[in-house]
Formats: C-alpha cells, sequence, structure tokens
C-alpha cells in the first residue's frame, strides 16, 4: 500500500482544513495517507509522495514551512512533491503582491522542486482597517471567507495524473 504525507502549517486552521479535505479527497483502499502539523514530522522515510501546504503572511509562503523543506530537502527530492499555498490577497489583491508571493514560491522551488503548486483561497477573521485593504487592493465588499474547493480537486486530480 502507498503512503503519502500532508504536512501542513496553520495558524487559523485554514491551512489544515483543506490538508484534511485533501486527504479525504486521496484517500482509498490502495492509498494511505497521514495529515500531520509538520513541526510534529519526524521523518520522511516511508513516504511515496509529499503534499505540504502553508499559508501566506507578510507575501511570503510561512517561515516554519520553508525551514521544514530547507530541513528535509534531500529526502524530499527522492519523492514527487506538491505544495500549495492559502492566501486572501493572491487572487483577489494588487498584480505586484501576486508576483511577490510567487516570487517566495520560486525561491523555495529552487531548494526541492515540487511537481505542482496549488494556489487556494483563505479566510480572514475580521476586516482589515481599510487603508490596509487599498493597498493590498482588496475591495471593500470581498466576504472574510473565501475558501473555495474547486481549485483543491483540481490539484487532487493533478496528484492522481501524476502518480498514476
Ligand atoms: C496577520 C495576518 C497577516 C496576513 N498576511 C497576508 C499576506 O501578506 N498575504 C496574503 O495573501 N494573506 C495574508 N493573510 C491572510 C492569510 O493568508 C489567510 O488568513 C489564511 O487563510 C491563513 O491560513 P491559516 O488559517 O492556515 O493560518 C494574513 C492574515 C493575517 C491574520
Amino acid at each position: 500500500m502507498k503512503k503519502f504525507l500532508i504536512a501542513y502549517f496553520t495558524k487559523t486552521n485554514s491551512t489544515k482544513e483543506y490538508a484534511q479535505y485533501i486527504k479525504e479527497q486521496l484517500q482509498s483502499e490502495e492509498l494511505n495517507v497521514d495529515v500531520v502539523d509538520l513541526l510534529s514530522v519526524k521523518n520522511l522515510h516511508n513516504y511515496d509522495a509529499v503534499i505540504i501546504g502553508a499559508p501566506i503572511y507578510g507575501m511570503r509562503w510561512n517561515e516554519e514551512c520553508v525551514n521544514f523543506i530547507k530541513a528535509n530537502q534531500i529526502e524530499l527530492k527522492k519523492v514527487p512533491t506538491f505544495y500549495f499555498f492559502v492566501s486572501y490577497v493572491y487572487e483577489n489583491g494588487r498584480k505586484m503582491w501576486r508576483k511577490m508571493i510567487l516570487k517566495s514560491m520560486d525561491k523555495v522551488s529552487k531548494l526541492v522542486k515540487p511537481n505542482f503548486i496549488g494556489k487556494f483561497n483563505g479566510r480572514i477573521e475580521k476586516r482589515m482597517p481599510r487603508f490596509i485593504e487599498f493597498m493590498f487592493g482588496i475591495k471593500k465588499e470581498t466576504p472574510l471567507n473565501l475558501m473555495n474547493y474547486d481549485k483543491v480537486d483540481e490539484f487532487v486530480n493533478i496528484i492522481k495524473e501524476t502518480l498514476k
């Protein structure tokens, strides 16, 4: 039986919810999926593929997640890897932020090149001050919760196709 790891970092649980959903979509009789907070991952020896997810804060992929990839790069290079980020601004904000987020993903991809990167919408708990919304390019009427599973379904299909 093949084993996959989904290692995630989260502050307010949206990344964890996506990780759990990906597990539900992938899990089958032939495939066992572990979902683990990346700070608790002991080793990567037993996995046939690794999925790593974390939110964007400060227009960059979370630092703990980057450190995890740095620390485990030798093992990660031996298996297919898939990254995903969760962001409030990527799809709904100004282009310059989108570029900055992609740049941070490029940096990590240079450490260990993933087979694919999923770009998912996140949620925030309360409205940002108007001047920050303006700076980010977020429209006033944007809902707090932008989580959407369509792109996650695509991500799961890409994983399934890649590992067929
Ligand atoms: C303090 C703070 C800073 C954030 N900074 C960014 C950011 O720079 N860019 C962005 O796209 N989203 C930003 N977000 C939105 C998060 O990416 C979003 O809330 C995400 O769903 C959080 O994931 P988590 O619930 O797994 O922690 C920020 C949210 C907070 C609370």
